[in-house]
């Protein structure tokens, strides 16, 4: 299996060197459009193989998409990232424009992949290679509920002072300050969250999620990329594998939840076609109404995009 990433920024040399050291694919080529970037990257990450026992083989190309041709996957992280005071929104005017250009090189040269977005602002970006890819709705969406839920849930285990792995959670909407984490629908190994934390302790643990990607940037001056680049390679594994994780991934929704023609997080079944499945839960009312706001301030977004007339 071929997967390629294009950008080899902070996230996208993450995501190459996380998915070589799982050492489940045969090549990961990593692409940038800076001069000599994502060749350094790589072979500095390649000569990481004998130590870390991985055949998965590394590339690093400029801007050269033949070396990228038949990828099984892509994963799109071209694109600016945020600087302290900005909002994932305000980098829409230049990143639709790469992320439309970068789409547009990748379906060229593998027609068949599966694309992953992770640029921002997500929801929309991924809205904006699904109409520039004019592919089938299962094969292009983003990563961030992965993210998103990670922090929420690493966020518990220091409040419980109990081990992530046994924290489960589902976090839907989009990926900015109206997502919608979902306290009902967390466990601690099978315990309800409700039973084991007041309920002022998870509100907070709410509030912080949903700031948590400006709580990095605040702290680093650029935004996270360890845990979007581990993110993004665990929805690849699942993929490659056809694992058919139950994830919580941007998708493209046609009537699910009520909604049509936008990306927003939802749960799905992952597997070798992509999304195979949206599950579609029962929201109670509060939920419905965090859900519809979150639906609202994409939709904001997709107002300024096509007010760019670019696709
Ligand atoms: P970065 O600045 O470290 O890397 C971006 C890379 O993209 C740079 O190396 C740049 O040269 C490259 N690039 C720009 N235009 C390109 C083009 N046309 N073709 C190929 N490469 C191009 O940024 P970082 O931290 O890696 O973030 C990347 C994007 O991912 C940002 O938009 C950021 O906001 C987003 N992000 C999204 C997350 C999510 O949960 N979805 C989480 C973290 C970051
Ligand atoms: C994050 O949540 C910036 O979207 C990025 O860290």
């Amino acid at each position: 299996m071929k997967v390629s990433v294009i950008g080899a920024g902070n996230v996208g040399a993450t995501v190459a060197d996380v998915l070589a050291q799982g050492d489940f694919l045969k090549e990961v080529v990593l692409l940038d459009i800076k001069e000599n970037y994502a060749d350094g990257k790589a072979l500095d990450m390649w000569q990481t193989a004998p130590v870390r026992m991985s055949d998965t083989i590394l590339t690093g190309v400029t801007n050269d998409y033949s070396a990228t041709a038949n990828s099984e996957i892509v994963v799109i992280t071209s694109g600016l990232p945020r600087k302290p005071g900005m909002s994932r929104d305000d980098l829409i005017g230049t990143n639709a424009k790469i992320v439309k250009s970068v789409t547009e090189n990748v379906v060229k040269h593998s027609p068949d992949a599966i694309i992953i977005i992770v640029a921002n602002p997500l929801d929309v970006m991924s809205y904006t290679a699904f109409l520039t890819a004019k592919i089938s709705k299962n094969k292009v969406f983003g990563m961030a509920g992965i993210l998103d839920t990670a922090r929420y849930r690493a966020f518990i285990a220091t409040e419980l002072n109990v081990s992530p792995k046994d924290i489960q959670a589902l976090l839907m909407g989009g990926h900015g300050d109206t997502m919608v984490p979902l306290p009902r629908y967390t466990t601690v190994a099978g315990i309800p969250l409700t039973q084991l934390m007041a309920k002022d302790k998870i509100d907070a643990i709410v509030d912080r999620t949903k700031k948590g990607g400006g709580e990095i940037v605040k702290l680093l001056g650029t935004s996270a990329w360890y845990a979007p680049g581990a993110a993004a390679a665990q929805m690849v594994e699942a993929i490659v594998k056809d694992q058919r994780r139950i994830f919580p991934v941007c998708a493209y929704l046609d009537g699910e939840y009520g909604l049509k023609n936008v990306f927003l997080g939802v749960p799905v079944i992952l597997g070798k076609n992509g999304i195979e499945k949206i599950i579609e839960i029962e929201l109670n009312e509060e939920e419905r109404a965090d859900m519809d706001s979150s639906n609202k301030a994409v939709r904001e977004v997709m107002v300024v995009l096509d007010d760019m007339k670019i696709l």
